[in-house]
């Protein structure tokens, strides 16, 4: 099998007293979907803060294309080719969805060596259009800041700026949760085209037949540690259920 996009080997991650991680690993090869599921509280959005550069391990050891790797900012993380979708979202509320699919990465017009120019507002939002409209994420005044959009919207903004970005792994953490049918198709249609282009694509989802549909293999985190490994195909909701709730271990020795 080759080798692993990425890998996380005994993360442990505590919040005061409440132990998010408990040693857990993780892994994602390339041209794969692996869905990350688990109860509310698992540490699913936890795990993937500490491999994108937002939350520093307490413990454990994060590997990058084989090599070790310390994930020490999410600029860092963003310069390794990983591309995150918060659960939360994290946009920037005030600005246009163009804006904040190209912020920190905004493209400028004139000057030289890219001092003394300006923020070219109309080819990001020209490129932004696209980008959302290939999504199909419908946003009718486009100058609105994004604080003005539904749920729904929002989330296709922060969908396209990942999937736009990335260039090895994306994280999804429930992108779907806000969706409805329509974008929901569609943002499944680009997890597997973003797959196809040979990126690790992790997705965070309750949705076990949204997870069943699009996910190459499947790892299930229980209070804070891994317990379970699925190929798709050789396995059942049941199955998945069973692990989440802590039923079914099916987990191989770690090395
Ligand atoms: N910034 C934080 N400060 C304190 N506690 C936190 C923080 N982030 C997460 N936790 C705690 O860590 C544990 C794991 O949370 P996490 O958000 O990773 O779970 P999750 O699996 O993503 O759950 P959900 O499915 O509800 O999104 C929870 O008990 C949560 O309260
Ligand atoms: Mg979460």
């Amino acid at each position: 099998m080759a080798e692993p996009m990425l890998e996380a080997r005994e993360i442990v991650k505590s919040f005061g007293r409440v132990h998010a991680l408990r040693g857990a690993n993780f892994t994602v090869f390339p041209g794969e979907v692996v869905a990350l599921v688990g109860d509310n509280g698992a540490g699913k959005s936890t795990l993937v803060k500490t491999l994108a550069g937002v939350h520093p391990p307490d413990a454990g050891e994060i590997l990058f294309e084989g090599r070790p790797v310390h994930i020490a900012s999410p600029v860092a993380a963003r310069r390794l080719g990983i591309e995150t979708v918060y659960q939360d979202l994290a946009l920037a509320a005030e600005l246009d969805p163009a804006a904040n699919l190209y912020l920190g990465r905004e493209i400028m017009r004139g000057g030289v060596l890219g001092r003394l120019g300006f923020l070219d507002k109309a080819e990001m939002r020209r490129r932004g259009d696209q980008q959302f409209k290939e999504l199909g994420v419908a946003i009718q005044d486009t100058s609105a800041s994004v604080a003005t959009m539904s749920g729904g919207q929002r989330q296709g903004v922060a969908v396209s700026r990942a999937v736009t970005w990335a260039s090895k792994v994306v994280f999804m953490d429930e992108p779907t949760a806000a969706l409805g049918v329509v974008q929901t198709r569609n943002v499944l249609d680009l997890i597997r085209r973003v797959r196809d282009r040979g990126l690790a694509v992790v997705l965070i989802s309750h949705n076990m037949p949204e997870v069943l549909e699009v996910a190459d293999r499947i790892e299930v985190l229980r209070l804070g540690e891994r317990v379970a490994r699925f190929e798709r195909g050789d396995v059942t909701m049941e199955q998945i259920v069973g692990a989440m709730t802590g039923a079914i271990k099916h987990e191989e020795e770690a090395a």
